[in-house]
């Protein structure tokens, strides 16, 4: 595993993280067993970076990240998220009221004093034009309740006027083969600013592992049963807003450029592992296999000039169109 420097924290960081949203719930059914044992073994593979939220199954991600710190005495860092408790995005909900409820409640369920990082969790846009807001966060790192903050954001304005608030240390934002956009302006001025960034959704919803196919079918409480369309929450946070059929056929293409010694999941995260201004991806995984699989792509080569044009390729011709200027 190789680290990466996250932000100004002074931390460094697994570039190969763990996505803990699964874990939680919205994915069909989880097994708390099997997702601890998936924990562990991203943390015998050199794993340090833990993401999760409040909302991701009601506390209940948290609540086994706290017991995973229980069980081991390695350092290592969770960030939480805040804002989704919240019955609708308002930019008035991010009152210092709520925000310090949201913090008090995680700091229960992570079963500690201070949270490491707390990203606010997709807000309504207009919340970065209430500088306030970020007044409040920095009391509350000034209070000792968290150590740093960031935020997590569907679209790249959003990324970019997040980070003009000098105390946003991370950016996390949906970039992978499928949504290349964050790149072109995003990746130099974060980078300028040392900003770290959390690329989400790397396998669009495990769809670049090429595992599925037309006849997969997914439970009725998974998200990419009933949010294909957006039903719940950002269509976006779906198959990375790709709709289901377009990308299959992109992820046909892609597999044949999967090296020898690599799987097409692999493939797709060293992708992301291309760009230095991303700090680190943070797959999501329910079983111990996944994470081993996922966290090896930090071993991998780096990639070959003539297999990146291929899949600019791929991605201009059969993706771009579909994603590019919505995010
Ligand atoms: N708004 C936000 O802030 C927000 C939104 C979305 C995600 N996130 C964060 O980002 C993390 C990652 O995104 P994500 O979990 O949505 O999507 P993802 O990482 O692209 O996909 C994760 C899913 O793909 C499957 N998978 C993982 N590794 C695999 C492998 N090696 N081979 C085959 N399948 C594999 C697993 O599901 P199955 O086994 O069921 O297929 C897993 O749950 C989340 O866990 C969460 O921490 C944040």
């Amino acid at each position: 595993m190789k680290y990466r420097e996250l932000g100004r924290t002074g931390w460094k960081v697994s570039e190969i993280s763990f996505g803990a949203w699964a874990i939680g719930g919205a994915w069909g059914n989880v097994d708390d067993q099997e997702s601890l044992a998936a924990l562990h073994a991203a943390l015998d593979g050199g794993v340090n970076f833990f993401d999760t939220a409040d909302v991701y199954g009601d506390g209940h991600s948290e609540r086994l990240l706290a017991k995973l710190k229980k069980e081991r005495q390695e350092t290592f860092y969770i960030t939480t998220k805040a804002g989704r408790r919240l019955p609708q995005q308002t930019p008035g909900g991010y009152s210092r009221e709520n925000l310090t409820a949201w913090v008090e409640r995680s700091l229960r369920n992570l079963e500690t004093d201070v949270i490491d990082l707390l990203q606010l969790h997709c807000p309504h846009p207009d919340v970065y034009y209430r500088p306030e807001v970020f007044g409040i966060l920095d009391d509350l790192a000034k209070a000792g309740k968290i150590r740093y903050y960031g935020v997590s954001v569907e679209k790249v304005e959003e990324a970019l006027k997040a980070i003009e608030f000098p105390g946003v240390q991370t950016v996390q934002i949906i970039f992978n083969i499928f949504r290349q956009r964050p790149r072109e302006l995003f990746f130099p001025e974060a980078k300028r600013r040392k900003v770290g960034i959390l690329a989400r959704v790397p396998l669009a919803s495990g769809m670049l592992s090429g595992k599925f196919t037309r006849d997969s079918k997914f439970e009725k409480d998974d998200h990419r049963h009933f949010n294909r369309h957006g039903a719940a929450f950002d269509r976006g946070e779906t198959f990375a807003g790709v709709d289901y059929e377009t990308g299959l056929r992109a992820v046909e293409k892609l597999k044949l450029l999967a090296p020898k010694n690599a799987t097409p999941a692999q493939l797709a995260l060293r992708w992301i592992l291309e760009f230095p201004a991303v700090t680190c991806a943070i797959p999501g995984a329910k079983r111990p296999a996944q994470v081993a699989e996922n966290i090896a792509a930090s071993d991998l080569k780096p990639m070959s000039r003539a297999a990146l044009k291929k899949i600019d390729v791929i991605y201009n011709t059969d993706i771009k169109p579909l994603v590019h200027q919505y995010w």
